[in-house]
């Protein structure tokens, strides 16, 4: 299949990229800058032009595809308006990419998150997030993709946890570590009982596979390893490994050094995927986050 991959050079996309390209699939894959197309043609991928704020160049994209994976999105955790405009951004792309499809039963593979529910329960594959939760601002994405089923997609949506790991993670777990090393304490919120569900890149990016190759129109996965690791567990094996305290904070102490994702980091997400492994067969096989944490390329002094 030729495959139109929109964050193909970011942390889950390049592993979806070669999970695709071992598959013998052909990759072409949405590029930005120079030094995107040079990762793109180095990793065996061709190289589209664009940018999510060129819609045109998401619809050329599209159009010379026989099935597309989104994952790409701006990541400026800094306020919760700077996360609403990029989910806004994101809806416009998949809208963008779901019209070129419509009425070709394409595969189209669509990014959300794990729902935030926090309400003291896993959540499954059938729950939304909570509509009070601030995490449900990405939740119209989701809804835009599943409801291209009705025009002729066969679009699905893959629904990632709060920590994506392995090596090159950029986001929560290197965050909480570059926090620990310059204040010398690991934080946990509260005390350090809000749970938050795992997955490694790349069992993530079998899912994705799997989404595009076989998933019915409609539907919704969850890649999720661990179904929920409390966060003091997190801090003490940071804590340990950098010779520092673990120490509990306020949810607006973790907000003002991680900015939203602080926020994030504060909630009580468990997530479950035993519907996901249910329906498709997939299973996590890799190392869960603790152990991927053991392993030490989190605290290699490059990360
Ligand atoms: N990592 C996690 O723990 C995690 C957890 C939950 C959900 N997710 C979701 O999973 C998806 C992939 O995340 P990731 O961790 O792989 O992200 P990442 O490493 O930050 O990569 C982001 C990708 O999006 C591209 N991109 C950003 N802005 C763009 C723009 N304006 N136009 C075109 N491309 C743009 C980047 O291209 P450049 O190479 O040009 O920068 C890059 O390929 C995202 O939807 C993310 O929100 C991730």
């Amino acid at each position: 299949m030729r495959v139109f991959v929109t964050g193909a050079t970011g942390f889950i996309g390049s592993a979806v990229v070669r999970e695709l390209l071992d598959a013998g699939h052909t990759v072409t894959g949405l590029a930005r800058s120079d030094t995107s197309a040079e990762a793109l043609t180095a990793a065996g991928a061709a190289v589209h032009r664009g940018s999510l704020d060129d819609p045109d160049s998401l619809r050329r994209g599209a159009a010379a595809a026989d099935g597309a994976c989104h994952l790409a999105f701006v990541h400026d955790f800094s306020e919760l308006s700077e996360f609403a405009a990029s989910c806004a951004l994101d809806l416009r792309a998949i809208e963008t990419i779901g019209e070129v499809f419509a009425g070709t039963g394409k595969p189209f593979v669509v990014t959300s998150g794990t729902p935030g529910l926090d309400r003291g329960r896993v959540a499954t594959e059938e729950d939304l997030a909570a509509p009070e939760s601030f995490v449900s601002v990405r939740q119209p994405s989701e809804v835009a993709a599943v409801a291209l089923a009705e025009r002729g997609v066969r679009s699905s949506v893959v629904r990632l946890p709060r920590s994506v790991h392995g090596t090159g993670d950029k986001g929560l777990v290197p965050g909480l570590i570059a926090v620990a090393r310059q204040t010398g304490r690991a934080a946990y919120v509260g005390d350090g009982t809000n749970r938050w569900p795992a997955v490694h890149r790349l069992d993530a990016a079998r899912l994705y596979r799997w989404a595009l190759e076989s998933a019915p129109a409609g539907t919704r996965y969850h890649a999720v390893g661990d179904e929920g690791l409390p966060m003091r567990d997190i801090a003490e094996l940071i804590a340990t490994r950098l010779g520092v305290r673990a120490a509990s904070v306020t949810a607006d102490e973790a907000a003002g050094t991680l900015g939203f994702l602080g926020r994030v980091a504060a909630l009580d997400c468990p997530a479950s995927s035993t519907l996901t492994q249910k329906r498709t067969g997939w299973q996590p096989v890799e190392v869960g986050l603790m152990a991927d944490l053991e392993a030490g390329h989190y605290f290699d002094d490059a990360q």
